[in-house]
């Protein structure tokens, strides 16, 4: 493995938690199963290894996050993935509020016991849902570091990939994509339409992720479930799902406080996702009605363009 020097600290928040019967093809108007939205998550995407299809054996992803930073996964809430909670009480009240206080809680305690890392600038990044969790977990950040010289999280940013961000604009986003897109042949077309899928992207692999998570080797070497939790790896928990306390419409005033504050955000959106498209990004961009910096221009990858992008500036 090739070993480049780190500047950088992000921390991914990865995990879902979603409700029994959502899944991509439901409708926006079905609230519940449009916020939670069950696509492989950010740990299938972008972390240094790819499971095979055997769920056993791994391959390096060349496109891997941690090329050019520290990345620090955190399965957030509790209940999801590894992360677990001793009062199972817990499990019925999660929401939006306490899934940000203890991922915060996470992370001073995880710098105060690494604490060669505090001076690194520190990113959020999540996608999907995370588009809540980013957010709130970011302002919770930037108004705890307030006035204090050198905060244990030298926080600089956050990023969000295809993000449940604001209801009104999501769902205006989501009708007008599946309208010009003819939603009922999208999922099973999708590899003949966008053919870098097959190459650079295995929609398969969260099903790779569920065997090979639940190995006990794999657990044994990850220093993982040492508490032997109750029930299996999964990617989504339907009870915390089911019973989720809180979640705001819109992550928009985050946004402003945070662009008032300095913060930097990157909000990025890729086009094949029918659930949190790349449209409701645009619209709810725009309705942060900030000065354009950088208009719209083409990133090239290999001579095609990989990604559009703009920059803005806060007002
Ligand atoms: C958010 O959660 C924290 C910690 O669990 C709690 O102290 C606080 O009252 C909650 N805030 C809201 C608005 O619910
Ligand atoms: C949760 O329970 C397990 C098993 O009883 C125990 O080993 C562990 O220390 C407990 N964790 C916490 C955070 O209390
Ligand atoms: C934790 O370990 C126990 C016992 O090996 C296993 O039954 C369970 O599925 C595991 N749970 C998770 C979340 O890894």
């Amino acid at each position: 493995m090739i070993r480049i020097p780190v500047v950088v600290v992000v921390v991914v928040l990865v995990g879902f938690f979603c409700c029994t019967g959502s899944s991509s093809e439901s409708l926006p108007g079905d609230q519940e199963a449009d916020r939670i939205v069950r696509l492989p998550g950010a740990a299938e995407e972008l972390r240094p290894f790819r499971i095979r299809p055997d769920g056993k054996t791994l391959y390096l992803n060349p496109y891997a996050w941690n090329n050019l930073a520290n990345v620090l996964f955190l399965e957030s809430p509790a209940g999801v993935g590894f992360s677990y909670t001793n009062t199972t009480a817990d499990l019925y009240t999660a929401g939006d509020n306490r899934t940000a206080e203890d991922a915060y809680a996470f992370l001073v305690n995880w710098l105060e016991r690494f604490p060669r890392y505090k001076p690194r600038d520190f990113n959020i990044a999540g996608e999907s849902y995370a588009g809540h969790y980013v957010p709130q977990l970011s302002r919770i950040v930037y108004e705890r570091n307030k006035g204090i010289h050198n905060p244990t999280i030298n926080f600089k940013g956050f990023l969000v990939g295809n993000a449940v961000t604001d209801d009104y604009h999501d769902y205006i986003g989501t009708f007008e994509y599946w309208w010009t897109h003819g939603t009922a042949s999208l999922r099973s077309s999708l590899r003949g339409h966008y053919p870098w899928m097959s190459r650079a992207y295995d929609p398969c692999t969260e099903r790779y992720s569920t065997v090979y998570f639940n190995r006990p080797e794999v657990q044994k070497a990850l220093h993982a479930n040492v508490t032997k939790i109750p029930y299996p790896w999964k990617t989504c928990s339907d009870i915390v799902g089911t019973y989720w306390a809180d979640s705001p419409l819109s992550m928009l005033p985050i946004y402003q406080e945070l662009i008032a504050g300095g913060i930097n955000i990157w909000v990025f959106s890729g086009d094949a996702d029918a659930v949190v498209p790349v449209t409701a990004t645009g619209y709810l961009i725009n309705a942060l009605k900030l000065p354009t910096l950088v208009n719209w221009y083409a990133w090239y990858d290999n001579g095609k363009v990989g990604v559009v992008g703009a920059r803005y500036t806060r007002g």
